[in-house]
């Protein structure tokens, strides 16, 4: 592979290959992806992207719902200005082909919890699908674009690897590239960029229980905290209510949407318990659906709970949840005549690299978007379907400042290559999923819907003694995938621990039974 780009791309997830398409014309781009490039969160979003299309809505009205569930942390001027250029990227999608629901010529605008109004640009029940493919398609055979599969990025070249030591409190430190992890040659290469994306998505595998494909191992926000980048607002991790609870579906989603035409929760004796809770029952924000699920089950010693889509009308079902539909019928659940079992379970991340208003982070040359930043967004709770709208809005901002960044900058020389002597091949990777195992085990008991000092104090000892271990074969051993996930796991999940432990008070996706209220003088990002 060619060792040098104008811009280099971490992730091929929504954020990542909309970056790519725009900066094409100013460059080369080289983009870097661990998986199959279609293997990311966003192809299996399913509610869809959000933004004012209907006569009847309005940008202060989307604004308003995006603020309420931010519960005080989200930066107005950046909610103001992703929701006002929501209808472009939407347009853009749709010029780069996508394809999406109508009904009479026009979009067919879906609705979820939180917002006011029908407002969820969508393609039926797989609209990350489409988003993806349709990001594919329009980047296959681009001249200016390679896509490098099987590449697994482990470190952001800056300062640090030309020789000079970088402390934490550094204003001055530069990217310039990334050490990359071919995993069909098993060689770790340097290449070099003037302007380098992180787009590597969120980090759910933390948790034990989540609706995150296995790429969510939060390697961006990792590599940017240890290359000294600034880091905000990771105890806001976001549970969505309503995941499959069958031990053999892991990780399926039950879109809000279903809530949003109709579906009813239920116990096991039919009680729809949500109105107890909240006077929006079911379309009440998510965070509020999931502790109320989590606390019902807690008083019920009840281990599910259920979503009845049965009153509603098969040919609304089959036509607007084809792919759950599809997917519950593999676990034998017909949902035009069963109830679907469903719990919470990890989702997204509402923190990461803080970036300012056009995506560009602490560290010169290195920008952020999409689920691994933390942009001001989504304050201490994220709006359904925002976060596909923040990954394009974000994408296309920063994309218009790397291409300026670029204009005035030069590769770097004499970066050394990986240094891994003394390392020897892993003789015992079964400790590597032991400590993984263990890792979102702790994560999901003690730093999940409901904390408290005690949980997060325990978690913190439990975690530092899996990153000692883990710290100890990483030094001995030689790279694999399953070790830097696992690495970069442990540091996220040292983050979150530590961002929680310092909020004292409940807020938004926070909440722990020592500080039950919002308190006016923490309203403030954590920033580490
Ligand atoms: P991703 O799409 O996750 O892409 C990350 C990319 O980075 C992947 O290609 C991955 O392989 C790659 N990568 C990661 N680490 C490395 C590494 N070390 N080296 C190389 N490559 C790496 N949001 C909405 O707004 N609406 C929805 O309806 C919706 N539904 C959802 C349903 C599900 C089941 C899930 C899991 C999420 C949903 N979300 C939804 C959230 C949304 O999909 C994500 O936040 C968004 O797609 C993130 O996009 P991204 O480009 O930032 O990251
Ligand atoms: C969903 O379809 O419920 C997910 C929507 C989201 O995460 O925004």
């Amino acid at each position: 592979m060619p060792d040098k780009y104008d811009f280099l791309i971490l992730g091929s997830g929504g954020a990542g290959l909309s970056f790519a398409l725009r900066v094409a014309r100013y460059g080369t781009v080289a983009i870097i992806t661990k998986k199959d490039s279609a293997e990311s969160n966003t192809n299996y979003a399913q509610g869809g992207l959000a933004s004012v299309l209907d006569q009847q809505d309005r940008f202060e009205d989307h604004i308003n719902d995006t603020i309420i569930a931010g519960a005080g942390l989200c930066h107005p001027d950046v909610v103001k200005m992703v929701v006002h250029e929501g209808p472009d990227v939407v347009r853009e999608l749709l010029d780069w082909g996508a394809q999406f629901s109508s009904k009479d010529g026009m979009l067919d605008l879906g609705r979820e919890g939180g917002h006011s109004r029908n407002r969820i640009v969508h393609a039926a029940d797989r609209t990350g699908k489409e988003i993806e493919q349709t990001l594919l398609t329009a980047i296959d055979d681009h001249p200016n674009i390679r896509i490098f599969e099987h590449h697994f990025a482990l470190e952001l070249i800056t300062e640090h690897h030309l020789g000079r030591k970088v402390t934490r409190r550094e204003s001055d430190i530069s990217c310039y590239g990334a050490y990359v992890f071919n995993t069909r040659s098993d060689k770790v290469e340097a290449i070099c960029a003037k302007a380098t994306l992180i787009a590597t998505g969120g980090v759910g595998e933390a948790y034990l229980h989540s609706t995150n494909p296995s790429i969510a191992t939060g390697d961006g926000i990792a590599m940017a905290y240890r290359a000294k980048a600034r880091v905000a607002n990771m105890e806001f991790m976001q549970f969505h209510p309503t995941s499959l609870n069958i031990p053999e579906a892991s990780s399926f989603l039950i879109s809000e949407a279903v809530r949003g035409k109709g579906g009813i929760l239920r116990d096991r004796n039919g009680k729809a318990f949500m109105k107890d809770y909240d006077e929006r029952a079911e379309l009440a924000p998510r965070d509020i659906v999931a502790r109320s699920i989590d606390d019902y089950l807690k008083k019920t010693g009840d281990s599910t709970v259920y979503l009845d889509v049965t009153h509603i009308d098969n040919n609304i079902l089959s036509e607007s949840f084809p792919h759950i539909m599809e997917t519950c019928r593999t676990f034998g659940i017909d949902i035009a005549a069963d109830w679907i079992p469903v719990v919470p379970a990890a989702h997204y991340l509402c923190g990461g690299v803080l970036t300012d208003i056009d995506g560009r982070t602490s560290i010169h040359g290195l920008f952020c978007a999409g689920e691994a930043a933390c942009t001001g967004l989504h304050g201490a709770n994220r709006l359904a379907s925002n976060s596909l709208l923040e990954a394009m809005v974000f994408s296309k901002r920063a994309a218009v400042k790397a291409a300026e960044y670029i204009a005035d900058t030069h590769w770097i020389t004499g970066v050394p290559e990986w240094d891994d002597t003394g390392t020897v091949n892993m003789e015992e990777a079964i400790l590597i999923y032991h400590n993984k195992q263990e890792l979102q085990q702790v994560m999901w008991n003690y730093v999940g819907i409901v904390r408290s000092n005690l949980r997060l104090e325990r978690a913190f000892r439990r975690t530092h003694l899996i990153y000692e271990e883990t710290e100890g074969f990483y030094q001995r051993t030689r790279i694999s995938v399953a070790l830097c996930e696992l690495r970069n796991l442990i540091a996220n999940a040292y983050i979150i621990i530590r961002s929680a432990m310092s909020r004292k008070e409940s807020r938004g996706l926070h909440y722990t039974t020592d500080y039950p209220l919002p308190v006016d003088e923490a309203r403030k990002d954590t920033i580490i």
